[in-house]
């Protein structure tokens, strides 16, 4: 890896965890550059927290492309032209098609609001919640071609209290994200994940 790591983040949403990445990145915790924010909505708040920061922004509207693969397709084109070495799926609320995994296995991570394999999906958060469990957490993991199914870099727990709701839980989740994400990340800029088969060895 070149320090600063070159980092993409797609994001589709609020984009807070964009936003502490970049703060860890801007306190030196992380040795990375953020080159490129990429959006499928062009009303994501994170284009929005990209700009203010200087970062460029691009936004890529799934609905000008025919099919999910000349889709990828686009993206895999922008990540080359900016010499991408990490991609940081942040709120990133698409399915990643088989071009841009194969090009960057092991080289994309996504972060996800519960302890995986329990709860993938886009409701996790909730789905923990209704079904009771009494731990929940999050989730680093590089991307695979399945739906939260990829090998497993950093987790973190967090315990549901007696009083909590789904907004009360979801914020000590946030909190869990915002210190394993860059942490995740600044592994990766320094070398120290090493993929073997499904496990990640931090070395
Ligand atoms: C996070 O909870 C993350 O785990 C999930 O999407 C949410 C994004 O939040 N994949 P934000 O846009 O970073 O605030």
């Amino acid at each position: 890896m070149t320090s600063p790591t070159s980092l993409a983040v797609l994001a589709s949403g609020s984009g807070t965890n964009l936003e502490n990445i970049a703060k860890a990145i801007d306190e030196k915790a992380v040795p990375a550059k953020i080159e490129i924010v990429i959006s499928d909505n062009e009303k994501a708040y994170a284009l929005e927290r990209a700009r203010r920061r200087g970062i460029p922004t691009r936004v890529v509207r799934p609905a000008d492309f025919p099919s999910r693969d000349a889709y990828d397709h686009e993206i895999a084109a922008i990540l080359a032209d900016a010499k991408i070495e990490l991609v940081v799926l942040a709120g990133y609320m698409r399915l990643v098609g088989k071009e841009l995994v194969e090009k960057f296995y092991g080289r994309m991570m996504n972060i996800h609001p519960a302890l995986l394999p329990a709860f993938p999906g886009t409701h996790a958060v909730k789905d923990a919640f209704e079904y009771g469990v009494k731990v929940t957490g999050v989730t680093v993991h590089f991307v695979d071609e399945g739906e939260d199914t990829g090998p497993i870099i950093l987790q973190e727990a967090v315990r549901v209290k007696e009083d909590d709701d789904e907004d009360s839980l979801y914020a000590r989740i946030h909190q869990a994200e915002y210190r394993i994400y860059p942490e995740a990340i600044r592994l990766f800029c320094e070398g120290k994940t090493k993929l073997e088969g499904r496990k990640v060895r931090i070395i």
